[in-house]
């Protein structure tokens, strides 16, 4: 009894890993692989990060290359954005220092770290971690790069696909934000493209706030189709949801080991 208890609690988290395993095995099964161009937004490059900055929780996560429908978790994952002095040492992104003698690596990253902002975005999933390194510059605030590699309890499961690619900001008003994921496919590794939108308040958002940022992403080509709506957001029949998340959890799980 007691075991089947400790395997229930761990399987919320399991699925929405499967937000970064199940969507490259998809994108890959609908061949839009080389298709992936990550489109350049200008609407947020004179965003002030600290109107993002702080604690949100995901309401919406949309997997743009995905055709598994409209699915319901009871997880609730939440982000924390900060911006910070602190750079990591030991990057493998940013600018490129290869084949350069040690003391031009070290003027190239100062002059590297004068022109640009780092930002840190910290996903937790009931308390199973993502970190993420980015970086940005003054006059594109919306526009943010990967610097490093994620790391975390998360990001170091077997199965997590590394993010390489651009995190840009779509919408951000007082009470929600949406962020778009993506990274065109190369050196082998599958493309990602998925868009999350966050709410300051953990719970329900108001439905036509929900629909403006689905005809947002409408308008950007960004298909709403396949979405994973999480913390009960949606829910309208919470018995037969709460089992189809359990069974789809529990296939999960099953692939998954
Ligand atoms: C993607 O599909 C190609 C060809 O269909 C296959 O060779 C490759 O192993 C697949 N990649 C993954 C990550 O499944
Ligand atoms: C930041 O938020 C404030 C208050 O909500 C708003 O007035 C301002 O326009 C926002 N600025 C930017 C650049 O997003
Ligand atoms: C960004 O702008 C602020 C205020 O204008 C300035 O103090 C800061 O040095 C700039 N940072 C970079 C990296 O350009
Ligand atoms: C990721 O690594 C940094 C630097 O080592 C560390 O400060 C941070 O706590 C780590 N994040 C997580 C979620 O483990
Ligand atoms: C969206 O796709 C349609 C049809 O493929 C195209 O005509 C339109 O220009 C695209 N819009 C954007 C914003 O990319």
């Amino acid at each position: 009894m007691a075991l089947q208890g400790r395997a229930l609690l761990r399987l919320p988290w399991i699925c929405l890993l499967f937000l970064y395993t199940c969507a490259d095995e998809t994108a890959n099964s609908t061949n839009v692989d080389d298709k992936v161009t990550c489109e350049r937004d200008h609407e947020y490059d004179s965003l002030d990060i600290r109107n993002v900055t702080g604690k949100w929780s995901v309401v919406e996560l949309y997997m743009h290359l995905s055709k598994e429908g409209v699915k319901k978790y009871q997880t609730c994952p939440t982000i924390t954005v900060w911006e910070t002095d602190e750079i990591p040492h030991t990057t493998t992104f940013g600018p490129s220092t290869e084949h350069v003698q040690l003391y031009h690596v070290q003027s190239i990253m100062a002059k590297f770290n004068q022109q640009h902002r780092h930002l840190r975005l910290l996903w937790d999933e009931n308390g199973q971690m993502t970190e993420y390194s980015l970086f940005f510059r003054n006059e594109s605030a919306g526009y943010w790069e990967t610097f490093d590699k994620q790391n975390g309890s998360l990001a170091s499961r077997q199965h997590y696909q590394q993010f390489t690619g651009t995190v840009q900001v779509l919408k951000a008003v007082k009470d929600h934000l949406v962020l778009n994921f993506c990274q065109p496919a190369s050196n082998g590794a599958p493309p990602q493209l998925y868009s999350v939108l966050f709410s300051r308040q953990p719970g329900t958002m108001p439905q036509w706030a929900i629909n403006a940022v689905h005809n947002l992403l409408q308008n950007k080509n960004l298909s709403i189709a396949s979405r994973r709506m999480v913390c009960g957001n949606g829910a309208t029949k919470p018995i037969l949801s709460l089992f189809f998340s359990l069974i789809s959890c529990l296939l999960a799980y099953v692939s998954l080991s």
